[in-house]
């Protein structure tokens, strides 16, 4: 670069910095000036979200008297329109509304869910999508989604862990940096951006038992080192503009009253200045937790823990007068929340436009929205198995029998969180198998099961019959949508019904047989692996879901995906994840199982290791697993220095060759573990992934920059610091197979 331009990009942005200082100046004056004639009823009410899924006659009203600042599930842009006119028009200051839905993996074009968007390791692709479904969402009047959701989740029984990015936290960071960014686009003042809610802070995902709404009991160190960061990421480099608090307690004080988090770290330490919003009723729920006397102390503490906007419940609507009358709830509180409400309205330009421009030509389910929707799909399924290489299917395939209840289950390949998405519009495996294949490829097609749940095993024979006359099964298990999301935990994660019998069934007849699981969370199924001869893990896949598996299974593509979370053999393993502190007593991988434990055995002839006797200690597949339709060689591991300071970036080469026989794309996943700490450390820890795509033969040096920064965490003084010491440095194909090198960071 020349010195002009050099000194022409300084000026450049210096005056974007000056630009947007003084739009942020005079945004704030705006405030300033709105508030300052607002009464304190029309202040509570820029605090009161309703639900607008069955308005009755009375809400214009509302709306003009200033009672109503948000909304969440408006049926129609119409309806948005004509409310946004009692707001803009016929109130008194003309506060616009704010108008929210939870637009989760998609609006109209449905996208994978979260865990296999998470599964792709394409942070560009999960943030594509999620500015598609801001497009689609912001055409409906919607300018706020309540995602995303980033709740670390270490527990396969909850249902939230579809929503959710997995069981890591660097993962989840880039991820949910990503989906903000996809969300709030460039400029939040853009008809197409919606604002972005982090949520749900904090813990959630560490529900006891997995069981949602459940306490949590998170110490402050390991919020700090596990479950915060991706919150901190997405405020601070995404600038997400709200956050939701969680159903759960932690350590005994509900997220919607928790001032401690929501004042010193959101606040406080992160300079947060967006929305912070109650979930759905759970100021109120604070009374049922026994938090609260009754729903007039819910509000309270409501707002005096730091919750500007309560979610449906009402009890700010009905109490904060009188708390403020009594003295117990300070004028300044109730300002400051009322500035980030309006501070967020600013910025989405609403005061200028709240109107939605009905007639504009639509983006929903565009050619480009569904070709992306099927590369994210593609990209998120995970090959778990593939024995003599059945897949992809060779061209000497002449019949295939297409079996199971999910092959052709257009509402249940959505998932969950599926509010808009449309079971006409999605195209499920069977459709594109025979659309796209049909002239070349015999199908027969028998359901077995009609559904995930059934157990009438009278299809059975006819889909036995199928197999028989079949070169290969292509068997399709899994969960229906109901059986992963909100609320929808499970205390057993097998396939359920007759799925699994109908497997063995199928196995039986002698033909290779292809299992592929659509299910919104990792699935016990060790048994069913063994008796597939290849399997491939699809999530759920969303709209265009079954084009994506067509192209997989006749090697038009090659799957690439790795798993964001590790999948228990057993239940009784969970929690069970790859980055767990290290133990005294550590499993050595020769335990005895209880199979081969003799007759009155000794108390302690098994050894004293960290192990269940039936289930011994691995996973059925850890994390970062996953294969392709080729084969992957690392080597030549190299560190540009084995000593560094914490200010140092290390500089990580590895030789990275494509050993098979198909152009295909690598994640390469790197691990540091801190040998020795102040605290008990994980035994390794994701710090950098990429991926890379490579040609049969080639090899790629590919190299990682990783500043040592990144190695800091919450010690025993409670500071996030890099701790001095030896570290041993990991690159692989999964968080299991890694070639290691030792560094050390110097005091
Ligand atoms: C969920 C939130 C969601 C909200 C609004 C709650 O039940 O926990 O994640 O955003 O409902 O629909």
């Amino acid at each position: 670069m020349n010195n002009l331009k050099v000194i022409l990009l300084i000026v450049i942005s210096f005056l974007t910095i000056e630009k947007s200082n003084a739009q942020k100046m005079d945004v704030e004056s705006s405030i300033e000036e709105l508030l300052a004639k607002m009464t304190l009823f029309e202040k509570i009410g820029q605090m009161n979200q309703v639900n607008g899924r069955n308005p009755t006659d009375k809400l214009p009203g509302q709306i003009r008297s200033g009672e109503i600042g948000s909304m969440l599930n408006i049926g129609s842009p119409e309806l948005v329109n004509s409310l946004q006119k009692n707001a803009k028009e016929e109130s008194r200051l003309g506060i616009p509304l704010l108008i929210a839905r939870d637009v989760i993996h998609g609006f109209k074009t449905m996208f994978p869910i979260p865990l296999g968007q998470a599964a792709s390791f394409n942070p560009e692709m999960v943030e594509l999508g999620a500015r598609i479904a801001a497009k689609e969402a912001s055409e409906k009047g919607i300018r706020w989604t309540f995602a995303p959701m980033m709740d670390i989740s270490r527990d396969a029984r909850w249902g939230r862990i579809a929503e959710s990015f997995g069981e890591d936290t660097y993962l989840a960071e880039i991820m949910a940096v990503a989906m903000v960014k996809g969300f709030q686009g460039k400029d939040l003042s853009n008809p197409s951006s919606i604002a972005a809610c982090a949520k749900h802070f904090v813990a959630y995902g560490a529900a006891e038992g997995g069981r949602d709404y459940n306490s949590t009991y998170v110490p402050e160190r390991q919020l700090r080192n596990v479950y915060l960061p991706p919150f901190e990421k997405a405020i601070r480099e995404a600038n997400c503009a709200t956050v939701m608090t969680s159903f759960n307690a932690n350590n005994g004080i509900p997220a919607s009253g928790n001032e401690f988090l929501l004042k010193n770290v959101l606040r406080k330490e992160w300079g947060f200045d967006g929305i912070v919003v109650s979930d759905w009723g759970s100021i109120k729920e604070m009374v049922q937790m026994g938090f609260c006397e009754d729903d007039k102390e819910a509000a309270l503490k409501g707002v005096n823990g730091g919750v500007d906007v309560e979610m449906t419940s009402g009890t700010y609507l009905a109490y904060i007068e009188t708390l403020i009358a009594e003295g117990k709830l300070q004028q300044k509180t109730i300002d400051d929340a009322v500035r980030n409400v309006l501070r967020l309205k600013f910025k989405l330009g609403l005061f200028d436009n709240p109107y939605t421009d009905i007639k504009a030509k639509s983006s929903i389910y565009s050619p480009e929205h569904l070709q992306a929707a099927k590369q994210a799909a593609e990209e998120s399924f995970v090959l778990l198995k593939n024995k003599n290489n059945t897949l992809p299917l060779s061209n000497k395939i002449k019949t295939v029998a297409i079996i199971g209840p999910m092959a052709d289950a257009p509402h249940d390949q959505m998932g969950t969180w599926t509010f808009d998405g449309e079971k006409a519009m999605t195209q499920t495996p069977l459709q594109a198998l025979r659309k796209q294949y049909g002239k070349e490829v015999k199908f027969i097609y028998e359901q077995g099961l009609a559904f995930s749940r059934d157990t009438l095993k009278v299809n059975f024979s006819k889909a036995i019959d199928a197999a028989k006359q079949a070169d290969v099964v292509l068997l399709f298990v899994g969960e229906e949508a109901i059986l992963s999301g909100e609320a929808h935990c499970l205390a057993e994660i097998n396939l359920k019904g007759a799925q699994s019998e109908l497997l063995e069934a199928l196995s039986k007849t002698g033909t290779p047989m292809v299992t592929l699981v659509m299910a919104g969370r990792p699935l016990t199924i060790d048994k069913e692996i063994k008796l597939s001869d290849a399997v491939l893990y699809l999530w759920h896949p969303g709209t265009m879901g079954g084009p994506a598996v067509a192209d997989i299974l006749f090697g038009k593509s090659v799957p690439s995906g790795k798993l964001p979370v590790t999948f228990p053999k057993y239940v009784g393993q969970i929690p069970v994840y790859y980055n767990h502190d290290r133990v005294g007593r550590p499993a050595h991988k020769k335990e005895t199982l209880i199979k081969d434990i003799p007759l009155e055995a000794k108390q302690s002839s098994l050894g004293a290791s960290s192990y269940y006797l039936d289930a011994g200690f691995d996973a059925l597949f850890d994390f970062g697993y996953g294969l392709s339709y080729t084969t992957f060689e690392y080597s030549n591991l190299v560190l540009s220095a084995d000593s560094l300071s914490s200010s140092d970036v290390l500089t990580v080469t590895v030789d990275l060759k494509n050993t098979g026989k198909y152009q295909a794309t690598e994640i390469l996943q790197l691990y540091t573990a801190d040998l020795a700490g102040s605290i008990a450390r994980p035994i390794k820890e994701l710090k950098d992934f990429k991926r890379i795509n490579l040609k049969p033969g080639e090899t790629q040096k590919v190299t990682f920059k990783l500043p040592m920064e990144r190695l800091a965490f919450w010690n025993i003084d409670n500071k996030k610091i890099v701790e001095p010491g030896k570290f041993n440095l990991m690159v692989g194909g999964n968080s299991n197979e890694v070639v290691t090198k030792e560094f050390i960071v110097r005091q």
